[in-house]
């Protein structure tokens, strides 16, 4: 092994291509762009954190975020045999390479709401870790991008676009009210509240400008 072999170069290099690589066949409501821009607005909202969390723990969980159970079937590895080969590089501890793996499943706001109804004092309530790469998650889903990625995710699932009223068949436009207009209120950081507010507000524009287009229809 040369020294190369132990930098967090090395690390980051390998975990992206494998991600890369990995999400190459999804479609782009997931794909290596959106793993990429949450990696860089978790890392600038780690920055703004007091104390500064453990930058390479919200990086490389920002890299893995997206390898859960979602697109998992029976015959998946686990997390933790896919991550084996880079929670085992050199340069991270073991500490360092639990707490990625604890991250990632406790990312989404549904793992939220379970560890909520258990009522209880727990480390996802003060991991700032944690909440850099939530938050950047979360922030992808609203704003410009998150109207893109509504609608890409629609298509993926042959979803109409927008509200069918003669037989409320529901589209794209109603996973508005069904969860991106909520997300604002579920952020954990200032930064990530600061930047929601605006992205939530882009939502809000979008919204009435279709009122007035659908009003054509009429
Ligand atoms: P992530 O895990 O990256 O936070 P999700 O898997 O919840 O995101 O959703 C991926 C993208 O697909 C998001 O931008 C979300 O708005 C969109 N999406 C999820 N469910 C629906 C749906 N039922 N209709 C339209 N868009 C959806
Ligand atoms: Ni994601």
């Amino acid at each position: 092994m040369t020294v190369s072999d132990h930098s967090y170069e090395d690390l980051l290099k390998k975990a992206e291509n494998f991600v890369r690589d990995h999400m190459a066949g999804y479609d782009p409501s997931h794909d290596w762009p959106h793993v990429d821009r949450v990696r860089r607005v978790a890392i600038r909202i780690a920055k703004t954190l007091e104390p500064q969390p453990d930058m390479l723990v919200v990086e490389l969980a920002a890299l893995f975020h997206d390898l859960d159970d979602k697109y998992r079937t029976e015959s998946s590895p686990t997390l933790s045999d896919l991550l084996s080969p880079f929670l085992s590089h050199p340069c991270l501890t073991s500490n360092q390479a639990e707490l990625i793996l604890k991250i990632i499943p406790n990312i989404s706001y549904t793992s939220e709401i379970k560890s909520r109804s258990k009522n209880q004092w727990t480390w996802q309530d003060e991991c700032k870790e944690l909440f850099a790469v939530q938050d950047s998650d979360r922030l992808d889903a609203i704003g410009s991008i998150g109207i893109m990625r509504c609608s890409a995710f629609s298509c993926k699932i042959n979803r109409k676009l927008l509200h069918d009223n003669e037989d409320d068949g529901h589209g794209a436009e109603d996973h508005f009210e069904e969860k991106l207009l909520k997300i604002r209120d579920r952020m954990k950081t200032p930064f990530g509240r600061e930047e929601a507010e605006r992205r939530h507000q882009t939502m809000v524009s979008f919204l009435e400008s279709l009122q007035k287009e659908k009003e054509l229809l009429q």
